[in-house]
């Protein structure tokens, strides 16, 4: 029987602090934020002691986003973390994402926002050569991609998937021939091949895959299929900040695994140790990041990013009501007239009042006595946060799923409309369906889960 172990991060999101990160501007921005700003460089000291001494697994996966924003200084933190892991006898593969490369990256103090510097896309290979590409058995480094052996019979497929610098996320048809070259020659070899790549593959959550390529990567259906037909079933992600355990079956019976990981620096702030067994089952264990060196004001560690969570849910709650040109702005719509300005504020100011309650007292829906007077922006605050912690809690049969199926039930004819218009991976959407699998969660658990992948 072999096994080998490994810990997988991802999304370290490194700031150097000397760069700065406070002020009005900074508290401002991060009104908005579900990731600690300021901590990070905190964060990611701990978190590396601690792979530096444990002995639990000697290799280190790193899935992306390993700098906040691409700024020089942050890199070059971030590397003497690495240089001292590997120093402490850890090997270590990391891949570059789309925050790890940028001309504009900025830091704020007292006088307002800076613009610290960047770090282009060309200079990556170079950084982070010492950490994955060096101890590769195959290399494209134009798609900043490659293979490795991680122990015998096992090898890790890397790959970045930023390479048209426009962030449109996906494999380029170049980088697609490369991986069939890489897969063929692993079954010739008799070789098992996992995967790591920085967006998901499959939408952590039902509802994220409707949300469009910042979520998912584009083309994942055709690449999953893809991937898994040449015997690649497992694939390690980040970008979401989210913990998820999925799986797809192809036409043809295969299976894909897409395990995301939380982000390293908030909620849910996460690793991942895991170990593959006969390179076949596959165990996941979630473990927390360890305590770090800053006042938290009393708060537990998790209490504490989860606070940081709920600011940012908090805040578009509230600005729905109190600046909805704001509020719309970030979400991504422009110029909106007054009138709809107007309804937005409406809206926002009955949802920031409204009991659970009452809101299903409006749709005739029951509410169970014992959330009735829950705010309803509380009930909906949790429901955005557990679909990031991962194991979504409200099953058939739980008073939240009652509540929120029986309003959504009362929206049946709107879904209707939307179960013949709106497709995903060139398929029809079963809305409810997809809405009861949201907010709980049925398939493999998302922190805990064991699988064998073939
Ligand atoms: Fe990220
Ligand atoms: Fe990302």
């Amino acid at each position: 029987m072999s096994e080998f172990k490994f810990f997988l991060i991802t999304d370290t999101h490194y700031f150097a602090e000397k760069l700065g990160c406070r002020g009005e501007a900074y508290n401002d921005f991060m009104r908005y934020e579900q990731k600690c700003f300021a901590e990070t460089q905190k964060i990611n000291e701990a978190a590396f002691r601690f792979l530096n001494d444990t002995d639990l697994a000697d290799t280190v996966l790193i899935a992306g986003d390993l700098s906040f924003n691409g700024e020089k200084e942050s890199h070059l933190g971030f590397i003497e973390l690495l240089k001292d892991l590997k120093a402490h006898g850890k090997r270590i593969f990391v891949i570059t994402a789309g925050h790890d490369w940028n001309d504009h990256p900025f830091a704020f103090d007292e006088t307002g926002r800076l613009e610290p510097e960047g770090t282009k896309r060309e200079e990556l290979f170079d950084l982070y050569y010492e950490y994955g590409f060096s101890d590769a058995i195959a290399v494209d480094k134009e798609n900043l991609s490659y293979v490795a052996q991680l122990a015998p019979g096992l090898r890790l497929l890397a790959l970045n998937n930023d390479g048209d610098c426009k962030k449109n996320h996906t494999y380029t048809a170049r980088q697609i021939e490369w991986i069939l070259r890489q897969t063929k020659k692993a079954r010739e070899d008799g070789e098992t091949l996992i995967a790591m790549s920085h967006y998901p593959l499959l939408p952590g959550v039902p509802l994220f895959g409707l949300l469009g390529g910042e979520v998912v990567m584009k083309n994942a259906d055709f690449i999953t299929t893809l991937l898994a037909d040449e015997g690649v079933h497992l694939c390690f992600t980040g970008h979401m900040h989210n913990q998820a355990v999925n799986v797809k079956v192809t036409e043809k019976g295969n299976r894909f695994y897409d395990v995301c990981t939380g982000s390293l620096i908030g909620c849910p702030a996460s690793m991942r140790l895991v170990t593959i067994t006969d390179n076949d089952l596959v165990q996941l264990q979630t473990l927390p990041v360890p305590d770090f060196d800053w006042d938290m004001e009393g708060l537990s560690k998790d209490e504490y990013f989860k606070r940081q969570f709920d600011m940012m849910i908090n805040t578009y709650l509230t600005s729905m009501r109190d600046d909805p040109d704001r509020f719309l702005r970030k979400l991504g719509v422009r110029d909106a007239a007054d009138g709809v300005l107007n309804l937005v504020s409406k809206l926002g100011a009955y949802l920031n009042s409204a009991t659970v309650g009452k809101v299903c007292r409006l749709f005739h829906t029951p509410c169970d006595e014992s959330i009735k007077d829950m705010l309803f922006v509380d009930l909906a605050r949790s429901l955005v946060r557990n679909a990031f912690t991962g194991n979504a809690p409200y099953v058939y049969g739980t008073p939240e799923y009652e509540a929120v199926m029986g309003v959504f039930g009362r929206m049946r004819p709107l879904f209707s409309v939307l179960n013949k218009t709106v497709k995903m991976n060139g398929k029809p959407v079963d809305m409810m369906e997809l809405l009861e699998k949201t907010i709980g969660k049925y398939g493999l658990n998302d922190d805990n889960a064991a699988f064998r992948l073939k």
